[in-house]
């Protein structure tokens, strides 16, 4: 039985002193008896809220990570750095980074194998434009970023320590959600991708999230479709909906 896995992707916001209040503010709220939930603050916040999560099971993410062990990388953050403050997952390749940050598939497969080596599971984020998906190239899309992500990842690791986010750019921060049939559709494709890829047992291990304005309306509808394994989520990860996200029936 695959675990359910909520992330908090909080992206560009919060100081040190909100990130601190909103923690303690929900941290005692949020049940991680059915559901593996993950906070992702930005980097300034990672070691303050790694300490004010310590005594729960709430688990600690970063939102990027550099391939290279360390050196003249100016503004770049280690995957050695994100293992001192007791990260234990790592989102990549967020279709926002891609966007702004000319981040290439290429590049994220380096991340994948890196975090994977430094026992950090990487969150791969894929998704499609509404182009993309409108004029039909949607299925080739999405299967050749899962492939270029997962190339010589070993089957063990992308059983047991790969999580999928499918995120729809077209849902990010739109307030439009994917009906909860068009994220199980995509969710079950990457799953028989990822068969055909590797085996079944690798299909059936490895946990596929769906990300794009999940909101505390739409949350139990689509956290109880088969293939979707989880949510990746954006802006309402920052308030009190968070915690009826993860609390959700
Ligand atoms: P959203 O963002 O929930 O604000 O749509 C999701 C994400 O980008 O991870």
């Amino acid at each position: 039985m695959r675990k359910k896995i909520i992330a908090g992707n909080w992206k560009m916001n919060y100081t040190l002193t909100e990130a601190d209040n909103f923690v303690n503010e929900i941290k005692d709220r949020i049940n991680t008896d059915k559901v593996e939930v993950v906070l992702c603050p930005n980097n300034i916040c990672l070691d303050r809220i790694s300490d004010i999560i310590d005594n729960t099971n709430i688990k600690l993410g970063a939102q990027n990570v550099y391939f290279e062990d360390k050196g003249a990388y100016t503004g770049e953050t280690s995957a050695d750095m994100l293992l001192s403050v007791d990260a234990k997952y790592c989102i990549i390749g967020h279709s926002e980074r891609r966007q702004y940050f000319a981040e290439t598939d290429e590049m994220i497969n380096k991340k994948a194998k890196k975090l994977l080596e430094k026992n950090i599971i990487p969150i791969i984020c894929v998704g499609e434009t509404l182009e993309q998906r409108e004029s039909g190239v949607l299925f080739e899309h999405i299967s050749s970023q899962i492939k270029n992500a997962l190339e010589g990842i070993s089957s063990d690791d992308a059983k047991n320590n790969i999580v999928i986010a499918y995120e729809p750019i077209w849902a990010i921060g739109t307030g439009k959600t994917a009906t909860s049939m068009q994220a199980e559709e995509m969710c079950k494709y990457i799953r028989d991708e990822v068969r055909k890829l590797y085996d079944e047992k690798v299909a059936d291990g490895i946990r596929i999230q769906y990300g794009g304005s999940v909101k505390p309306s739409n949350a139990s509808e689509i956290l109880n479709m088969e293939d979707i394994d989880g949510a990746l989520v954006g802006g309402a990860s920052l308030t009190n909906d968070f915690v009826a996200i993860v609390n959700y029936d």
